[in-house]
């Protein structure tokens, strides 16, 4: 499948809807504290979106019933908003996805309940934050795809000895939520479509404790850990440019190495 180059009108609209994906992410943190419901965080966001001239993608998506995902401890992605309550220690990714002006922007990353994560969350989640920007230092016209998901197996598989979710992808993001290409976490180094610039496309690696292995819960939506260990996410959108890269859902106070 043919992957779409973007036009610098294109790209503006790009970066605003990506600019408003991650600044609900801004805007939910200070709101995930031990006693809400991940329903509450739900409506939070859907009202943020639409007061801003926006429409929360997953609503409706296939059917998907609510506007984010919340997906907590063992789940791995798509975790459905509901009256489950978060607990001191939980670790929680949110994943916004908006759509305005008929562009869509994708974005998620993990919060930790109450602020204080076990030794353990607290290494799991440095390393997928860590794992998704060496993918991201993996793009740049001419370079290969495959070589953004050897990064990180590199580094969260291999040198970490953790899972990595290969049920799921990073996904090409424009006009439509999911379009080619195929952004595989596990890839094979000089493989893969080559990157031009104005590309765009998800990297989001998801990380398990233990196996990389995952169950769809009876909801149809919910990807949790088959050994139920603790799963970890974060996603940014990303566009291929002239030099290198842009990454084009940041945001204050979000994680970047060095
Ligand atoms: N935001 C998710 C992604 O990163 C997709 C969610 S689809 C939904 O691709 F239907 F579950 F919302
Ligand atoms: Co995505
Ligand atoms: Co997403």
């Amino acid at each position: 499948m043919a992957v779409e180059i973007k036009s610098k009108s294109d790209i503006e609209k790009m970066r605003a809807t990506c600019r408003l994906a991650a600044s609900v992410l801004e805007y939910i943190e200070p709101f995930v504290q031990p006693g809400v419901t991940t329903e509450e965080l739900n409506r939070l966001c859907h009202e943020f979106i639409v007061k801003a001239g926006a429409y929360p993608s997953p609503l409706n998506y296939h059917g998907f019933p609510k506007s984010i995902c919340t997906s907590i401890n063992e789940v791995i992605c798509h975790g459905i908003p509901g009256s489950q309550t978060l607990r001191e220690g939980d670790i929680i990714n949110i994943d916004i996805t908006t759509t305005l002006d008929g562009y869509f922007g994708d974005c998620s990353d993990m919060f930790v309940v109450g602020g204080e994560a076990s030794p353990a969350a607290s290494k799991l989640i440095d390393v997928t934050r860590r794992s998704l920007w060496l993918g991201i230092a993996e793009v740049g016209p001419g370079k290969r795809i495959g070589d953004i998901g050897a990064a990180i197996y590199d580094f969260a598989g291999r040198k970490h000895g953790y899972g990595v979710v290969d049920a799921f992808c990073g996904h090409g993001i424009g006009r439509e939520f999911h379009m080619a290409p195929q952004v595989s976490h596990r890839g094979r180094r000089g493989t893969g479509l080559r990157m031009k610039p104005g590309m765009t496309f998800t990297i989001e690696p998801m990380i398990n404790e233990g196996t990389h292995e995952c169950d769809i819960l009876g909801d149809g939506w919910t990807a949790v850990t088959r050994d139920r260990r603790l799963s970890a996410q974060a996603e940014h959108t990303i566009l291929v440019t002239e030099h290198g890269y842009e990454v084009l859902t940041l945001r204050s106070g979000c994680y970047q190495p060095g």
